[in-house]
């Protein structure tokens, strides 16, 4: 069944709708802190919640020409960037930098993309922008499977700090790397109570997918999953946002991190799910 042609039982979550709850139960301070990527690892680490590290916040072209040393391998981000857009991942090897998708970048490529990213070429609604430089993590083995490339990572969709919807997206050479839809990454929904896959979809639709399609045996649970939950609430939690898209990632040595979190989440993840987020949501009115 075409993503876009799934009956609901429920009426879908409109995008009107959406923006208007968040307007209306996302402070603009705790949307404006999450934005701020740096900001918010900081926030996390306050908290006792892993987050990749920074290695560099960099600021202006004077911080890129002083760049001298670039560890083996970082990934560049834009501080404020959405989408996985402007984010490169790279691994060096002698002079050149090399994606999970293999494209070659040389140092110069390096400077101009993070010159770039301080022009604010990635981030909508603001003139300038900081590029970070951050460690790069390794998924767990546990979530790599065929057609992987990069870090794929668990959206968790919460509201008022309950997670009411997720799904793992996996991040493949289409994708470069990146785990975001809108670059390609391919949805899985996930049932909230045990972590197994439900439904599995991507942006544009060529395949009909099945977790055999990707060599994932049939009894596959996500990880930890318990413990995912609770650290995405947690995490929700200390965002200040009623409506939070929380970005989870199992690191190859099984630990849970956290990316960020996003106070405009996208609604795809009712498409993924086969799963209307109002029904979801009506669910937390009546737990709460
Ligand atoms: N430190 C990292 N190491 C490896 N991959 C990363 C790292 N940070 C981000 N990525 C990849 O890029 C994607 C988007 O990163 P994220 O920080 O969530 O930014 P965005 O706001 O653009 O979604 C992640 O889902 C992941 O696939
Ligand atoms: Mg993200």
């Amino acid at each position: 069944m075409g993503i876009n042609t799934f009956m609901f039982r429920e009426r879908p979550l409109g995008m009107n709708l959406r923006n208007y709850l968040i307007r209306d139960l996302n402070p603009e301070d705790a949307v404006a802190r999450a934005r701020d990527k740096a900001q918010f690892k900081r926030v996390l680490r306050e908290n006792g919640i892993p987050a990749p590290l920074t290695l560099y916040e960099i600021s202006d072209y004077s911080d890129i020409a002083r760049l001298r040393t670039l560890p083996g391998e970082f990934v560049i981000k834009p501080n404020h960037g959405m989408g996985g857009n402007g984010i490169l991942v790279v691994k060096r090897e002698d002079d050149v930098f090399i994606s999970p998708a293999n494209e070659r970048y040389t140092l110069e490529d390096v400077r101009g993309h993070l010159r770039k990213i301080v022009n604010g070429e990635f981030s909508d609604n603001i003139e300038r922008d900081q590029a970070l430089i951050e460690e790069r993590i390794y998924p767990s083995p546990d979530l790599v499977f065929r057609y992987a490339a990069g870090l794929p990572d668990i959206r968790v969709f919460c509201f008022r700090s309950v997670p009411v919807m997720a799904m793992v997206r996996y991040s493949t050479e289409i994708s470069r790397g990146r785990a975001n839809l809108s670059q390609g990454a391919v949805g899985m929904g996930l049932d909230m109570m045990t972590g197994g896959i439900t439904h599995i979809h991507a942006k544009k639709e060529t395949e009909d997918y099945t977790p055999d399609f990707f060599g994932i045996p049939a009894d596959f649970r996500v990880p930890r999953w318990e413990e995912i939950r609770t650290v995405a609430s947690e995490t929700a939690r200390v965002s200040g946002l009623s409506v939070a898209g929380v970005d989870v990632v199992l690191n190859s040595a099984g630990q849970i991190m956290v990316l960020e979190v996003n106070g405009h989440p996208g609604i795809e993840i009712q498409n993924i799910n086969e799963r209307s987020l109002l029904e979801a949501l009506q669910g937390v009115h009546y737990i709460l």
